[in-house]
C-alpha cells in the first residue's frame, strides 16, 4: 500500500532540507514546496542544487532557494548558518536528510577537520547545524503561523541496529583502525539518533519537536557511489534482489514529510518513525540514559576541541 501525506498549507513557513538536491531529499523538498513552504536546499554542489531547484519550480511553481554547505567542514556549516540568518529569522522545518557511506581507508577516510567522513557528515556536522539553527526554530515556536509546531526531522536508518556507541575510530589516529563500511555507517546513524533523542528532551519545553525517521530501502545514489570491496557479480546480484523490494525516492521521502507537516506528529517528540507510524528504534542502546549522556558529552567535546560550541 503506497504511503501518502495529507497536504497542509505551508505558505509563510520556512524549511531547510540538507542533501535536498538528490534522492529522498529532493522528493522531500518537492513535497514541501508543493505545499507552499519557502524551502532552502542545503547542498555541497551549487550546480546540482540549482538544477534541482529549477526542476522543482517547473513541477510546483514554487522555486526553492539554494544554500551552499559541505558537511565535511564545520567552517562550511557555520558559513551556511550565517548566510541563512542574513535572509531568514525563523525555521519551521529542518530536515537533516544528507547522508554518506564511505568506503575510504587510510588518510582518505578523514575530513580536513581530522574526523572520519561518515561521522562528520552523518552526525557531527548536522548536530552542529541543528544547534546553530535552534534559535530560529525557537523563534518560530514563539511566533507560530497557523498553529504550526516547528520541528527537526532526522533522516535516520535501521542501519543503527548494527551501530555501536564507539567514538574511538572517529579521530585520525595515523593508522587505519576503521570498522567495516556498513558498521561505520551504522555507528554514525546510531550516533545522531542518540543525540537527537536527547535533543528532543532538551527543546521540548521550548516548543520544538524532534523526530527520527527510517525511510525504508530506496535504491538511490547512497548505495551506488562506492566500490564496496565485494566481487562485482555479488554486488550486482545483491543490487538486483534489493531493487525488487526498493521504494521509490518519493515513497522513501513520505515518512520525512509526514513527520515534517502532519498534525499527528505534533503529539509526540523524540520518537522513531517508519511508514508514517511510530516504531521501535532497532538498537536498545538508545534507551540507556547514562550511555546517551556520555555520548552527547563526547560529541560536544569533539566539536569544542575544534572551536565550535553546542549551544541549545
Ligand atoms: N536509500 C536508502 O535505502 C536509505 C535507507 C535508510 C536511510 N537512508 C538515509 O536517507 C538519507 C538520504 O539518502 P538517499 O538515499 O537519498 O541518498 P543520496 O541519493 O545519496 O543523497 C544523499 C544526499 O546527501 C548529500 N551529501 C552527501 N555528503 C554530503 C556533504 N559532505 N555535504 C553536503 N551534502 C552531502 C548528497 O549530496 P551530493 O548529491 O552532492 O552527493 C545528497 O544530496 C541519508 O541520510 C541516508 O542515510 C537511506
Amino acid at each position: 500500500m503506497p504511503l501518502s501525506v495529507e497536504k497542509r498549507d505551508l505558505t509563510g513557513l520556512t524549511a531547510i532540507v540538507t542533501g535536498g538536491n538528490a534522492g529522498i531529499g529532493y522528493e522531500t523538498v518537492r513535497m514541501l514546496s508543493e505545499m507552499g513552504a519557502t524551502v532552502t536546499i542545503a547542498c555541497r554542489n551549487a550546480e546540482k542544487g540549482q538544477a534541482a531547484a529549477e526542476g522543482i519550480e517547473k513541477i510546483t511553481g514554487n522555486k526553492p532557494e539554494v544554500g551552499s554547505i559541505d558537511l565535511c567542514s564545520f567552517a562550511s556549516v557555520a558559513a551556511f548558518v550565517e548566510s541563512f540568518k542574513s535572509k531568514h529569522d525563523r525555521i519551521d522545518i529542518l530536515v537533516n536528510n544528507a547522508g554518506f557511506v564511505s568506503m575510504a581507508k587510510g588518510d582518505e577516510a578523514y575530513t580536513g577537520d581530522g574526523l572520519e567522513t561518515d561521522a562528520q557528515v552523518n552526525h557531527l556536522s548536522q548536530f552542529l547545524l541543528t544547534s546553530q539553527l535552534m534559535p530560529l526554530l525557537k523563534h518560530a515556536a514563539q511566533n507560530k503561523i497557523r498553529d504550526f509546531v516547528p520541528r527537526v526531522v532526522v533522516v535516520s536508518s535501521d542501519a543503527g541496529k548494527v551501530g555501536k556507541v564507539n567514538t574511538s575510530y572517529w579521530e585520525k589516529q595515523g593508522q587505519d583502525k576503521l570498522p567495516w563500511f556498513f558498521g561505520r555507517y551504522g555507528d554514525t546513524k546510531l550516533a545522531f539518533a542518540i543525540v537527537s533523542k536527547k535533543l528532543a528532551d532538551i527543546v521540548e519545553s521550548d516548543g520544538v519537536l524532534v523526530h527520527m525517521v527510517h525511510p525504508g530501502y530506496v535504491a538511490s545514489d547512497i548505495h551506488a557511489k562506492n566500490d564496496n570491496g565485494l566481487p562485482q557479480f555479488m554486488t550486482k546480484t545483491m543490487g538486483w534482489i534489493m531493487n525488487l523490494t526498493a521504494r521509490t525516492a518519493a515513497q522513501g521521502a513520505m515518512t520525512s514529510v509526514y513527520c515534517a507537516v502532519s498534525v499527528e506528529a505534533e503529539k509526540s517528540t523524540g520518537k522513531y518513525w517508519y511508514s508514517n507510524k511510530i516504531a521501535n528504534y532497532p538498537n536498545s542502546v538508545i534507551t540507556n540514559q547514562e550511555a546517551a549522556d556520555k555520548f552527547w558529552n563526547d560529541s560536544v567535546n569533539v566539536l569544542k576541541e575544534r572551536g565550535y560550541e553546542i549551544l541549545i
